[in-house]
């Protein structure tokens, strides 16, 4: 627990969001811009865009990760805890126009819908994916991919907004939370005491070999990704569309 000054005044900073909990959110923003970038730059019939394939289907594993913490991780990493109620996203909003400030010691109300929708359409993104590479209907789900696709930026680009105008708005660095997981004055009954470190090597450990084992069971000759017994595959000899 660190001891801040701040306009003279001792400001204590308290533990709020767990390890566990602040990798998955870095995870979620390096796949994520990693899966965007390159189906944004790149072609699909290129070698690299099975990087997209991998690094999304790896992101939706983590986010199953996640959702289990969500259910049995510490305080503010549960769902449980998420402020969903409509009344207290509208007074949010306001206190951000008036300046009046409620504290939020977990998510505030613009973070927790934020954090679900995200995490809803990165999971429906790798669904997209894993069903237009594996199945028939391609063109549907294809469709589907690239209204969550573009979806899942706007909301992103909205999340970030939002923490800068809250920055700025409420004085209160709270894009900080997320790496080294303390809020500044958090009331007793809010704060935790254990960061799970031991949780989160589990996490990371299962991400990293999830990626690894899509990545040994792709072929790169016959561009075709083998997983739990279905085949992904990406790009086809019939090569439609591949003029633009
Ligand atoms: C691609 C970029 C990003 C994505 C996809 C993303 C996604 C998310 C998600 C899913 C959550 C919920 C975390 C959880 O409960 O597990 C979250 C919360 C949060 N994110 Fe991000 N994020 C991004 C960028 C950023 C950046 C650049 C910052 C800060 C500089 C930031 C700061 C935060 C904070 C502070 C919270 C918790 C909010 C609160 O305490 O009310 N995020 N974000
Ligand atoms: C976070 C995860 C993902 C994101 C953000 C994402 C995003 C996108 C976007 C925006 C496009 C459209 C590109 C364009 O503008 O033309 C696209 C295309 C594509 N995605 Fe994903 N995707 C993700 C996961 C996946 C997964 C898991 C797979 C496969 C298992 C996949 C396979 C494809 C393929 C094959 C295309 C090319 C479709 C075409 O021919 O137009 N994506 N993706």
């Amino acid at each position: 627990m660190a001891l801040i000054i701040i306009n003279g005044e001792n400001m204590k900073q308290q533990l709020v969001y767990d390890l566990p909990t602040r990798i998955f959110h870095w995870a979620f923003a390096g796949l994520f811009l990693t899966a965007f970038i390159i189906a944004k730059t790149i072609d699909d019939d290129s070698p690299i865009y099975v990087y997209h394939m991998l690094v999304g289907l790896t992101l939706g594993f983590s986010i199953l990760l996640r959702i289990v913490w969500g259910f049995f991780g510490t305080q503010h990493a549960k769902f449980s805890d998420f402020a969903f109620h409509p009344k207290d996203l509208l007074s949010y909003f306001k206190g951000i126009l008036t300046g009046d400030k409620k504290r939020w010691a977990g998510h505030n109300p613009a973070s927790s819908w934020a954090a679900v929708a995200m995490m809803v359409m990165a999971l429906g993104l790798a669904l997209t994916g894993y069903l237009m590479t594996s199945g028939p209907n391609k063109e549907t789900f294809e469709d589907l991919h690239e209204l969550l696709g573009n979806g899942l930026i706007i909301t992103v680009i909205l999340h970030v907004t939002g923490i800068i105008i809250h920055t700025v708005r409420h004085k209160e660095m709270i894009g900080l939370s997320m790496v080294h997981g303390q809020k500044t004055d958090v009331p007793s009954a809010e704060i935790i005491f254990n960061s799970k470190p031991t949780v989160a090597i589990v996490f990371v450990t299962l991400v990293i070999s999830f990626g690894l084992l899509l990545f040994k069971n792709y072929d790169s000759q016959s561009r075709q990704l083998h997983l739990f017994g279905s085949v992904l595959q990406l790009g086809e000899s019939e090569d439609y569309g591949s003029h633009h």
